[in-house]
């Protein structure tokens, strides 16, 4: 029994830990902060098999155990009350023969009296046994049930190159107070162009990526993926075609290798590949990296802004798509790392159309094509040379940049 209750506490110390995890999963089929990535790489599945396969471990080990406890209560219970049935008719043949004493016939009084309870008690063993059973099965059943395949693609662009335009786009939001937030947005964006957006904080810029990649819907307008309207698209269609890192990437509190792949198919050579570009194999020097848990609640590891901008990086990169989106971090990284980042940007997105947002306008003058935002409305389209020409909105915030650079070298 000792030995029994001591593995049940590891036990229960292990079951603590997978039900963490399992929390974690939950959270990222269920918050809303990781909605954007799940749904563009697809990886609910992948998620769910992991949530699946930690639920069977706590089955098979937990009830393993209980399992083995009920016997043994069980056996107990059962011998108890033989020996009490072994008694009491020992104790009523001695009567019958008129050999029994007052002493066995209190006897038989007391054991009679133990025999309700120990009977409930076979009883309730019973109950827990079949009850655990049934769960077991409502839980497996469940989890068919969330298994059924995802939705077929109807269009297959397998071939194409991918070229965007933006007709007439409006977006609204906000239930009751609607404010819009992009108003009459109109561009085309073609295959192997660069492209960079830009804008002040609140612009839109972020907004006009969502709908882009079909997370939101336009209020007013189109868009299309050459001619085929979004809105007769999936969004796996949608997202088969771009690769994205968000203005916050999610912070997977998973291995280094999970966190790229997230349920991608292992491709070694891609997977050096990215490792090498991205500078994630530098940040771990000679670790083993499939065993690396990253983040603070599983791991022991947590990462630099910077080096988890390099893990989504590699992330976004380990899938060859014909258009890439960055949308500069938030998390302010310092000007080496983020120099870093572009760079790795340009580099992978190499003859693909390449899709910019940046705030460092010294980073998007090489673009062919640097569409400037102002209050959800783009004001100018243009090369850089042109914009600076035109004397508009984007020479207003080069020059603002341009003198924060000059004071802040002076200083
Ligand atoms: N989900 C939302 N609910 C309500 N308002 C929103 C939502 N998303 C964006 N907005 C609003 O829309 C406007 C444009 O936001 P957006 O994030 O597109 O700007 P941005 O140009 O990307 O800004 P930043 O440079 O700070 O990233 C902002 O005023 C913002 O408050
Ligand atoms: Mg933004």
């Amino acid at each position: 029994m000792y030995y029994q209750s001591k593995k049940e506490y590891k036990l229960e110390q292990e079951h603590v830990y997978h039900e963490r995890q399992i929390e974690y999963l939950n959270s990222l089929l269920t918050n809303s902060k990781f909605g954007k990535e799940v749904r563009l790489l697809n990886y609910s599945k992948y998620v769910l098999d992991k949530w699946y396969l930690l639920k069977s471990i706590i089955i098979e080990k937990y009830l393993g155990i209980k399992g083995k406890n009920y016997t043994a209560n069980l056996i107990l219970s059962i011998a108890g009350f033989s020996l009490i049935g072994f008694f009491f008719i020992s104790v009523a043949v001695s009567i019958s023969l008129g050999t029994s004493t007052i002493g066995s016939f209190a006897g038989l009084v007391s054991f009679i009296a133990q025999l309700g309870p120990m009977l409930s008690n076979v009883g309730t063993n019973f109950k827990n046994f079949a009850n655990h059973r049934l769960k077991v099965n409502d839980l497996i059943n469940f989890i068919k049930e969330t298994e059924k395949p995802m939705k077929e693609n109807v269009v297959n662009f397998n071939e194409i190159e991918p070229r965007i335009i933006f007709k007439n786009v409006s977006f609204q939001i906000g239930e009751g107070m609607e404010r819009e937030i992009l108003t009459n947005i109109n561009l085309e964006i073609n295959y192997g162009e660069s492209v960079a957006i830009v804008g002040e904080n609140g612009a839109g810029k972020t907004s006009l990526v969502n709908l882009l990649l079909g997370l939101y819907q336009p209020t007013k307008g189109s868009i299309f993926l050459n001619e085929n309207n979004y809105n007769k698209l999936d969004i796996n269609e949608i997202s088969n075609y771009m690769g994205v890192i968000f203005q916050q990437p999610v912070q997977y509190e998973m291995s280094v290798i999970d966190n790229i792949l997230l349920g991608r198919k292992l491709d070694t050579d891609r997977l050096n590949i990215v490792l090498d570009k991205t500078g994630v194999r530098k940040i771990f020097k000679n670790e083993n990296i499939s065993e690396i848990i990253l983040g603070k609640n599983f791991g022991k590891l947590d990462l630099s802004g910077g080096e988890w901008q390099k893990v989504a990086l590699a992330r976004c990169f380990y899938s060859s798509k014909p258009i890439y989106v960055l949308d500069e971090p938030t998390s302010s990284l310092d000007p080496i790392s983020e120099y870093e980042i572009f760079d790795i940007f340009r580099e992978f997105t190499k003859g693909k159309t390449s899709i910019l947002i940046s705030h460092r306008l010294g980073s998007v003058i090489k673009a062919d094509k640097i569409i400037v935002l102002k209050n959800g409305e783009i004001v100018e389209t243009g090369k850089h040379e042109e914009l600076i020409k035109q004397n508009g909105e984007y020479k207003r915030l080069y020059n603002l940049q341009a003198s924060w650079y000059k004071e802040g070298s002076v200083g």
